[in-house]
């Protein structure tokens, strides 16, 4: 039976503007510990969660969402455990329900369970039977809120606002998380435009239409790139989602990719993000470019999961 208590982090709708600020916040003076090398303030910090166990579960492949995990929370001196491709070598294999798996995972006495999965739904399915919280590391084709809070925090930090901005996410739309999580949370900012840019066959799902047409969003959804390149604040270029079914060809996949031809014609101060890995939607030419901030945005992951540790087991 689901506990209310527990503080979950299943879907970005959850997070208010009020919640993103404070963990912004926790992140940014994080980060300062870590970078200043400073041992004794970062074992201060250590010492809050310390003897606390985090259960890192991924039944999908992952580099950022699972290292960064790991290592928030051993910078917060938590014991951490993990499963990489429990899809193959977890009990999964024999039959056993996600349920009877975090029933069972929950008798071991872990304090958190970060957990990846195929199945869109699998988080909230894993919080209604699981004694500790449950955190959503990507479910599917579902949502990935984690990733969206490191997103809108990048946003801030290299634009100094959220609100008043104008938001081209591009590739597949359809299929991709990240940009599901990111338009629930840019729907909570002011004045803020979103364009999605993406073959018609992997446009924006309806109910993410829907759901920002309710919060008063300007949205415009085009299947070519944008051409009015100085409208642009921020690109958000996705991946095509093969390992879901998502099909296109290389001419398309062009028509949609960043080029240092098409980045010339940006504003100076347009960022220019991805939630990696990548493929061809961003030449490597671009990386060495001022706007170029996905790597940034990568490295930004670890201060806002420690700062979500940290709000999940209640020290913050
Ligand atoms: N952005 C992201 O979720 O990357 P990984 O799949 O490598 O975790």
């Amino acid at each position: 039976m689901e506990n209310q208590a527990l503080r979950h982090i299943l879907e970005a709708q959850q997070f208010s503007l009020e919640f993103m600020d404070e963990i912004f916040e926790e992140a940014d003076g994080l980060r300062e510990e870590v970078e200043s090398r400073n041992y004794l303030n970062i074992f201060k910090t250590a010492r809050e969660l310390q003897g606390r166990t985090m259960l890192s579960v991924f039944y999908e492949p992952s580099t950022r969402t699972r290292t960064s995990f790991v290592l928030a929370g051993q910078k917060l001196g938590m014991n951490v455990c993990w499963t990489e491709n429990a899809k193959e070598f977890s009990s999964a294999t024999k039959g056993e329900t996600l349920e009877d798996t975090i029933r069972v995972l929950c008798e071991y006495y872990p304090d958190v369970i970060v957990l990846r999965h195929h199945e869109t739904g699998a988080a909230e399915r894993a919080a209604k039977v699981s004694s500790v919280p449950i955190i959503n590391a990507g479910d599917g084709k579902g949502q990935h809120p984690t990733q969206a809070l490191l997103d809108i925090y990048t946003i801030k930090q290299c634009l100094g606002r959220v609100d008043d901005i104008t938001v081209m996410m591009v590739g597949d739309l359809a299929n991709g998380r990240t940009v599901r999580s990111l338009a629930y949370l840019l729907a909570k900012y002011k004045n803020v435009r979103i364009i999605f840019s993406s073959p018609e066959e992997l446009a924006m799902k309806d109910d993410i239409l829907q759901y920002l047409e309710r919060k008063n969003v300007v949205v415009e959804v085009v299947n070519y790139f944008w051409p009015n390149y100085k409208d642009i604040d921020v690109i958000y270029e996705t991946r095509i989602q093969k390992e879901r079914g998502s099909t296109i060809s290389e001419e398309e996949a062009k028509r949609f990719s960043l080029t240092p031809e098409k980045v010339e014609k940006l504003k100076p101060s347009t960022i220019i993000m991805h939630p990696l890995p990548r493929n061809h939607e961003i030449s490597p030419e671009i990386d060495s470019n001022p706007r170029a901030k996905y790597f940034r945005q990568a490295g930004n992951g670890m201060f806002i999961r420690m700062a979500l540790l940290k709000w999940v087991l209640g020290s913050l």
